[in-house]
């Protein structure tokens, strides 16, 4: 994140002593990104981050592709993916190519029998049902519904949900999940014009230190395997860092539409970029309001784009058979637009409450064999 944060306690020059009460010294540690050339951020650990007991089992969690090209367009009914107890378990990748894996989970359980850190991918969890508390070295980040929850790569964390009903919309990128560079200035600077300021983000708090020894598990996703390292000390011992390298969380509630007098295109409402793909949110608004506006979208050709649509909540102005969960896949190499009756239906309208996640890549996305077990079958034929 652009932004500079710090919680607890560390030494005023980086890279000198800082010591213990006992006197002995705490173990700094640099967790930067893209090598030293990305944002990172300065540790201070109780014990040193390396002690490794045992490497006790690796096990491949690649997605299971069904249908690596294709050019049929999909609906996919998200809340058909049943619930399960354990938080990685529960996640389901449904569309993927080799830099994203998007998919939905219902996890039953908070995750805190291990920890689990990715180091492939930052995630970015969408929290469409549920509250609780993402756990991590860094401070804890409290969520509720509509919350976007950017967890940069090799972030150690756990997820505790207050109740079993919990529902999840995720994105793994091993590309950087960054906000859009012409949201900020030079500095880094969300702008006026930015539809969200920093003001608007949850930062992490309440920084954990656990001082305990003994065995603790950390499950570390790498090149699509799932390792499970036993560590000597609590993952979570950090007593104080600071820097540009931290989790953090934005609620979709508060980004604030831009509208036109005529039909705005999909990146005045981006969220998220990265170098393979861009997250846009769709939020109640008004409509446009030329006096002969047409307010649903046109037809539109995103030839070398393949387009996902997680819908969220309210009325989506331009499909017809969608409710809430439910995820649309509009291949690149193709057109595709409103349903019938929904582009003339929309005239006179004023605004709208519907509620949307679109993550638009510019690879081709492949349909995984968790996908078809949700997919409506005929949704290609729906414009007829
Ligand atoms: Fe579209």
């Amino acid at each position: 994140m652009p932004l500079y944060h710090q919680l607890g306690q560390f030494p005023q020059k980086r890279h000198t002593q800082f010591r213990q009460p006992d006197g002995s010294l705490y173990h700094e540690q640099l967790f930067g990104t893209i090598g030293f050339d990305g944002m990172s951020s300065l540790l201070y650990h109780l014990r040193r981050p390396t002690q490794v007991r045992d490497i006790v089992s690796s096990v491949d969690v690649s997605p299971k592709v069904a249908e690596a090209k294709h050019i049929k367009s999909r609906k996919l009914v998200g809340f058909n993916v049943p619930p399960e107890d354990d938080f990685l378990d529960s996640r389901k990748a449904l569309l993927v190519n080799k830099t994203v894996q998007i998919g939905v989970a219902a996890p039953r359980k908070s995750l805190t029998d291990y920890f689990y850190k990715n180091a492939d991918s930052d995630e970015l969890l969408f929290i469409h049902r549920g509250t609780g508390t993402l756990r991590t070295l860094l401070g804890n980040i409290p969520f509720e519904y509509g919350d976007y929850l950017l967890i940069p790569r090799g972030m150690i964390y756990q997820i505790e949900f207050d109740t079993e009903d919990n529902r999840i919309l995720y994105c793994e990128s091993t590309d950087p999940i960054y906000t859009p560079k012409r949201y900020r200035n030079h500095f880094g600077q969300l702008l006026e014009s930015s539809p969200f300021c920093e003001r608007d983000l949850k930062l992490p708090q309440d920084l954990e230190t656990h001082d305990e020894t003994g065995e603790f598990t950390i499950k570390i996703k790498k090149q699509g395997m799932l390792h499970e390292v036993v560590y000597a000390s609590h993952p979570f011992d950090v007593v104080g860092w600071d820097g540009y390298n931290f989790p953090y969380g934005f609620s979709i509630h508060n980004f604030e539409p831009i509208t036109g007098r005529v039909h705005q295109p999909p990146p005045v409402h981006q969220t998220f970029e990265t170098k393979s793909f861009v997250v846009c949110s769709f939020v109640p608004r008004l409509y446009d309001y030329h006096p002969l506006s047409i307010p649903a979208p046109y037809n539109h050709s995103n030839i070398d784009s393949d387009e996902m649509l997680y819908y969220v909540d309210g009325d989506f102005m331009s499909r017809t058979g969608i409710g809430p969960g439910y995820i649309s896949l509009h291949p690149g190499g193709i057109p595709h637009g409103p349903h019938p009756g929904t582009y003339e239906g929309s005239i006179g309208h004023k605004g709208t409450e519907e509620l949307a996640v679109m993550i638009d890549t510019f690879a081709p996305l492949a349909v995984t064999e968790e996908a078809l077990k949700i997919d409506t079958g005929d949704y290609h034929q729906s414009w007829l």
